[in-house]
């Protein structure tokens, strides 16, 4: 045998074996919360079993911001991770930036055309070419309520404005803080989706989409900051700044009603051994039932010079459908693919997926402002803005619906 033939013998071993094993993947993330991190080692067993190495890379912050803020400052100083958690607009922006890698290949291998729903391929692809996996599907327009807390009201869930309302107040009556919530603004935004919603599948295509100055400013978003404003009435006093897996443990303890939050809450009920339907209860926003504003978290593989084997074999392991079922069951959230059983789910992960395609087929499913699938993060953080600065009073509903006009246009 030549050198040439030697070579080329070597070079064929190192390809069957799979370049893989030879590589780990750098992932940014921000899922830190018990629920978050029982979910993402679903992922980092799978893809170590696998032989593909993970290194670390968590920026704690429900939501991303402090996640993006970092990869902003890694991608310039030229040292991009190799793969990162990511929403929406933001997939977006930085595949316009021209640092993101292609996945075509793996997607055409393993059919990611035929099983991934438009409203993500939307997000998932740039200029027709795949650049990130989606893994999952949540949505914001979620209540969760300790079962307990809502039997001693004698009431049933809440399926309007008006008994969402009586319920939160016989759960004050009852000495506990009827609302569990965490004063960030991604939290506060989070409420918003869901708020809008309830005032019309077309009030917030209107507003949170299309940016219509008429429903941003009109008399159904003054409603919407009052409705804001009477929420705000059932915090505890030390809500500022607390981060939403401890409101999710005020529900869970007993301490607190319910929670306003995406399904990515579930995921700490179950960390908690807590059952559906039996230690609380899942509901849509009243008002919202049959409407989804969603998010998805997607795996967006930047170009990088080594490692590209290893972000393909991360990809196609976290569009595994066995996986998206497994990983989906303890995140809370739904598969981001249609043909996943729904068999493993708990009562509220089979409601999160019918609710998914019956939104998704009825034209009621809309992307969540609060979680980056509405509009770019520049719009996207001058409502947190305003969103926020009324909630904490600094303006009165109308003032704030006036300011969310302006700061939506100087954010164009
Ligand atoms: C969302 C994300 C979820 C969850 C949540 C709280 O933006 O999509 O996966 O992590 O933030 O951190």
């Amino acid at each position: 045998m030549n050198i040439r033939q030697l070579m080329a013998g070597v070079a064929l071993a190192a390809f069957t074996v799979g370049p893989a094993q030879a590589e780990d993947v750098e992932v940014l993330h921000w899922w830190t919360s018990g629920g978050e991190a029982a979910a993402l080692n679903v992922l980092k067993e799978d893809l170590q079993g696998q032989g593909i190495g993970w290194v670390d890379m968590p920026v704690a912050g429900g939501g991303g911001e402090a996640a993006m803020t970092t990869l902003r400052a890694r991608v310039t100083a030229g040292d991009a991770p190799t793969a990162v958690q990511m929403l929406g607009f933001d997939i977006k922006d930085w595949a316009a930036e021209g640092v993101l890698g292609n996945l075509d290949d793996v997607a055409a291998k393993e059919g990611w055309d035929g099983v991934v729903p438009a409203a993500l391929q939307f997000f998932s692809k740039h200029d027709g070419h795949w650049i990130a996996a989606p893994v999952n599907v949540h949505s914001t327009n979620w209540v969760w309520i300790s079962k307990s807390a809502l039997d001693a009201t004698g009431m049933d869930a809440p399926t309007t404005w008006d008994e969402l309302i009586a319920v939160l107040d016989a759960m004050k009556a009852n000495g506990i803080t009827p609302l569990a919530h965490g004063g960030q603004a991604w939290q506060d935004a989070t409420i918003f989706d869901a708020v809008v919603l309830s005032l019309g599948d077309d009030f917030y295509k209107a507003s949170m989409i299309d940016l219509d100055p008429d429903a941003l400013g009109g008399e159904k978003m003054v409603e919407a900051f009052d409705r804001m404003a009477k929420l705000r009435s059932y915090v505890d006093d030390n809500f500022s700044g607390r981060d939403w897996n401890l409101a999710s443990a005020m529900v869970i303890n007993g301490e607190a009603g319910m929670q306003m939050m995406g399904d990515w809450a579930k995921g700490e009920f179950l960390r908690a051994d807590k059952v559906p339907g039996e230690d609380f209860v899942c509901i849509r926003f009243p008002g919202t039932q049959g409407a989804v504003t969603f998010n998805s978290d997607q795996f967006v593989m930047f170009d990088v010079a080594e490692g590209g084997d290893a972000q393909k074999a991360m990809a196609a392991a976290v569009m595994n459908p066995t996986f998206q079922s497994a990983f989906n069951v303890v995140k809370g959230s739904v598969p981001a693919r249609t043909d996943v059983p729904n068999s493993d789910f708990d009562a509220c992960g089979k409601k999160g997926m019918a609710d998914l395609a019956d939104a998704g087929s009825n034209g009621r499913l809309f992307g969540s402002m609060a979680h980056g699938h509405s509009v770019p993060a520049s719009v996207k953080n001058a409502i947190y803005d305003v969103v926020t600065a009324h909630f904490n009073g600094e303006y009165d509903s109308a003032a704030a619906a006036e300011e969310l006009v302006n700061a939506v246009e100087a954010a164009q």
